[in-house]
């Protein structure tokens, strides 16, 4: 069928033509902003799930939520290379010259951005690559000890009085937040902490691996009192079939009972495999309607893609050492893996692997369902390893 007129959407936080299965999710996130907008108590919200079903996509849904109801939003992704205070100072320093803009009186936004500089100056080593001029003067005192801990809480509660000042409420949006470092994870909770205490109109909302639960634990014992952890995952067979049914509907196309039922068992309801599997059965199909042998001729190119986009990616990150962890746990099947048989595959003792285990889940490449256990952060994994480096590599 014409390519041109493909509803598909494989990618990383592209929008799907229909966003199936999270309608619950939805509304939760939306009773939270208008609780929060009327300084009401609740809990921020922390996306947790593996690769490709869909968290990047959800709080884009959610920001935009947000800004229909008069929120000031800051959207940030965490990466390896840049530290919290360069990610979010840029976003706050617009939120804040935002609020400034909104009305003429303000004194409470204009003591806000003095807050916000003198927290610059505080870590003026760490965020010297960010340009950010602010022609105002720092409020001496406030948030300027250089100690994270110390003076996110005291910004982000300067920036949530400002909000306030305004009628307006803030939302912060992190992606990806397991790639944190503790020291910033930890200020980060604090700083929530601090705006639930002052009962400010400030919300969070982040996505990350299945890690982060521990993470945020283990950094905070109040943390699981500040956020809720809702589990993103793969959709059920209605949903699946609504994803790829509806968006054909708009164009005068469908699937064949049949057809749909292949792409549930191949994509498992993973929304990314899905979308790839919908892309191509729909260019492979000669006309409406899609049926399973058009399903079946698009399969090997899905799995090309896969092999050479989604799973290559990561697959070229590691180091020689680093995949030959990953063949061993593929050579055991799917998993959750234990650390113990995963050693004896490599002729090792697990207490000589704890270290390599380590540096994998922090490249977010696998995480710790249960204590002594590992498994993939991304679907599918285990088969890709076996396709992609040979039993003898090991
Ligand atoms: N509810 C949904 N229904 C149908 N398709 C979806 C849904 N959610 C996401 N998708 C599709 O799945 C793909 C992956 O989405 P997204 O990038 O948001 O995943 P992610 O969980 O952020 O992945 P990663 O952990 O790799 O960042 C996109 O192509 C998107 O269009
Ligand atoms: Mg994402």
């Amino acid at each position: 069928m014409d390519p041109r007129h493909n509803p598909f959407a494989p990618g990383a936080g592209t929008p799907p033509p229909e966003l199936s299965g999270r309608t619950t999710l939805l509304t939760r996130a939306d009773v939270a902003l208008s609780r929060v907008r009327q300084c009401r108590p609740e809990k921020g919200m922390i996306l947790v799930g593996l690769r490709g079903v869909g968290k990047t996509v959800l709080l884009n849904e959610i920001r935009r939520q947000a800004e229909h109801t008069n929120y000031q939003t800051c959207r940030i992704e965490a990466h390896e290379g840049k530290t919290l205070p360069a990610l979010l100072v840029p976003q706050l320093r617009r939120v804040l010259l935002n609020l400034d803009r909104m009305a003429s009186l303000s004194t409470q936004v204009k003591k806000s951005l003095g807050v916000l500089k003198s927290f610059m100056n505080g870590f003026k080593t760490k965020i010297g690559e960010v340009e950010v001029s602010l022609d105002i003067e720092a409020e001496a005192g406030a948030a300027d000890s250089g100690d994270l801990e110390t003076d996110l809480p005291e910004l982000m509660a300067a920036v949530g009085r400002a909000a306030q000042a305004r009628q307006a409420s803030l939302a912060l949006f992190i992606d990806e937040i397991q790639y944190f470092h503790a020291s910033e994870l930890s200020a980060l909770i604090m700083a929530m902490h601090r705006v639930a205490q002052d009962r400010l109109p400030v919300i969070l909302f982040a996505a990350g691996l299945p890690q982060v639960v521990a993470l945020f634990g283990n950094s905070k014992s109040y943390a699981e009192r500040l956020f809720d952890f809702p589990e993103i995952g793969a959709l059920s067979i209605a949903e699946t079939m609504d994803a790829l049914e509806k968006p054909a509907q708009a164009e005068n196309v469908s699937f064949a009972p049949p057809a749909l039922a292949m792409i549930f068992e191949k994509s498992r309801g993973y929304p990314f495999f899905l979308q790839e599997w919908g892309y191509h059965s729909w260019n492979q199909a000669p006309a409406s309607p899609i049926t399973n042998a058009d399903v079946a001729a698009a399969s090997p190119v899905v799995m090309q893609s896969l092999d050479q986009g989604f799973f290559r990616v990561r697959f070229d990150r590691l180091t020689p050492r680093e995949k030959r962890y990953l063949r061993a746990m593929a050579e055991l099947g799917e998993g959750p893996y234990r650390s113990g048989e995963i050693a004896k595959q490599l002729g090792k003792k697990s207490s000589d692997l704890g270290t390599l285990r380590d540096v994998l889940i922090g490249k977010g490449m696998i995480y710790a369902p249960a204590h002594g256990d590992v498994a993939f952060t991304v679907p599918r994994f285990d088969e890709f390893m076996r396709r992609i480096m040979p039993k003898e590599l090991l």
